[in-house]
């Protein structure tokens, strides 16, 4: 929304005048990350993660892209090309291990970026277009993740992609021809492993694409903030610069610390030892795990342990873990509260806080754990909870509790009152 009050862009040097008539790219920039673009003055910390995320994807996109210089997707020489990356080539060590620390940092920001959404009510009208965007870059972050995780060709990169791949053959029919068909081959080989890799760099950039949609989409009606109060006035907002772009620059400077001390102290902490093993067709490991931000959507497709009449467990599972994540496509029409954020939501936020949050816990836990008791119990009351609380609970929270009552504006909300607001002539 282009707020009334927003700064109009000026150009004051006669090339930026030029640049405005032929091409308004400076004025893009300015109307949205630069003085033109007025965001509510209440944004906490959980509104940095967004940005945090693009970081977190730029440094994928260069890391990946000088690895891929150094790379050579055939089963042959795979795993000793990456190795030789980090031991031979100059700063191959810091690319390997910022890429690999990296998705898993693009996870962590990810993660608590949804789950923002969740408590503040970010999906709902009229933000939905921003969330049904921002579900798409998941899954398609977890497509890329997947396939970037076969290259180096160790024993969890063949092993895992031949679990994960094996379950398209729990689909009835079809299933075994389009596991092969995704292949090229009856198990992952060559075929597979050149056309993940082909896969791994294209996906990237269709994120980049859906990043550009799902900004565009947020600037339409702006970013909500943690009142979940919409701007009225003026004074409920700032300028993106300079504010937005300090808090945001700051919240960089964290999280660079913090992956420098992943990177130069513990670079593989979250990688799994047997991955510095040669992939092996011929040895199974004792356990094969995916990397940990699978593990809760793991954990579902593992739950299911029975068959139901006719229908395979295998292909309960691979359902359930789909609609894990499809079921979020729902949210905004699931949650009918005319509330946005869960501040003001007392019934609401227990069952996030109680409920959701430790189930999600469970599921992580459970997900990297053995396929044994008691993993199995607690991820199957864990992904009960989990559905019961999207396509249960929150419709009938939503339907009847009472919220808190909202401050009227965020001016109110920052400052205890607001009276320029409530005096003028669109007051309530
Ligand atoms: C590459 C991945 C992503 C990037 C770079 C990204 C970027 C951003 C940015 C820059 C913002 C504005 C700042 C902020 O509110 O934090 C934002 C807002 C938002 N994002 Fe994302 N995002 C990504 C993934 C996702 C995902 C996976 C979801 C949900 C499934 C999501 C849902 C939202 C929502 C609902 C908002 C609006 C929040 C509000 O104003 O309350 N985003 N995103």
């Amino acid at each position: 929304m282009s707020f009334p009050w927003a700064n109009e862009y000026q150009p004051s040097h006669p090339f930026m005048k030029w640049m405005d008539e032929k091409l308004p790219l400076p004025r893009l920039v300015y109307n949205s990350v630069g003085s033109g673009y007025p965001v509510p003055r209440n944004l906490n910390y959980f509104w940095n993660f967004g940005f945090l995320a693009l970081i977190c994807l730029v440094i994928q996109i260069v890391t990946g892209i000088v690895m891929a210089m150094h790379y050579a997707a055939n089963t042959a020489v795979a795993f000793d090309t990456v190795e030789m990356t980090v031991r031979d080539v100059n700063w191959g060590w810091l690319m390997r291990y910022a890429h690999a620390n990296g998705a898993s940092a693009f996870f962590v920001v990810i993660y608590i970026h949804i789950f923002r959404g969740f408590y503040y009510g970010s999906y709902k009208a009229p933000r939905e277009m921003v969330w049904l965007l921002g579900v798409v870059i998941f899954l398609l972050m977890m497509a890329t993740a997947f396939m970037g995780y076969v290259l180096p060709w160790g024993q969890m990169s063949f092993w895992g992609a031949k679990v994960i791949t094996g379950l398209f053959s729990a689909i009835p029919f079809v299933g075994e021809p389009l596991q092969q068909w995704l292949l090229g081959g009856f198990a992952p080989d060559n075929a597979a492993l050149n056309r993940f890799f082909s896969l791994h760099y294209l996906l990237p950039f269709v994120i980049v694409g859906v990043v550009i949609l799902h900004i565009w989409a947020l600037h339409i009606p702006g970013s909500s903030n943690p009142t979940g109060v919409e701007v009225k006035s003026e004074s409920d907002t700032v300028p993106f610069y300079p504010y937005y772009i300090a808090k945001d620059g700051w919240a960089v400077g964290a999280f660079g610390f913090l992956f420098c001390m992943m990177l130069f102290f513990f670079p593989n902490a979250l990688g799994h030892p047997d991955n510095y093993i040669p992939a092996n067709p011929m040895s199974t490991p004792a356990h094969i795990v995916p990397e940990w931000y699978f593990w809760p959507f793991y954990a579902v497709l593992r739950a299911f342990t029975q068959d139901f009449f006719f229908i395979p467990a295998k292909l309960m599972g691979v359902l359930a873990m789909f609609g894990a994540i499809l079921v979020w496509f729902f949210l905004p029409w699931l949650d009918k509260s005319p509330v946005r954020s869960g501040s003001y939501r007392p019934t609401y936020k227990k069952f996030f806080w109680f409920g959701l949050i430790p189930a999600m816990l469970v599921l992580f836990y459970c997900g990297g754990a053995p396929a044994a008791e008691p993993y199995v119990m607690m991820s199957q009351l864990a992904a009960l909870y989990y559905f019961a609380h999207f396509l249960i609970i929150l419709p009938v929270v939503s339907a009847i509790e009472k919220p808190l009552p909202l401050p009227y504006s965020i001016t109110e909300a920052v400052l205890g009152k607001d009276e320029a607001a409530q005096l003028a002539p669109t007051a309530r």
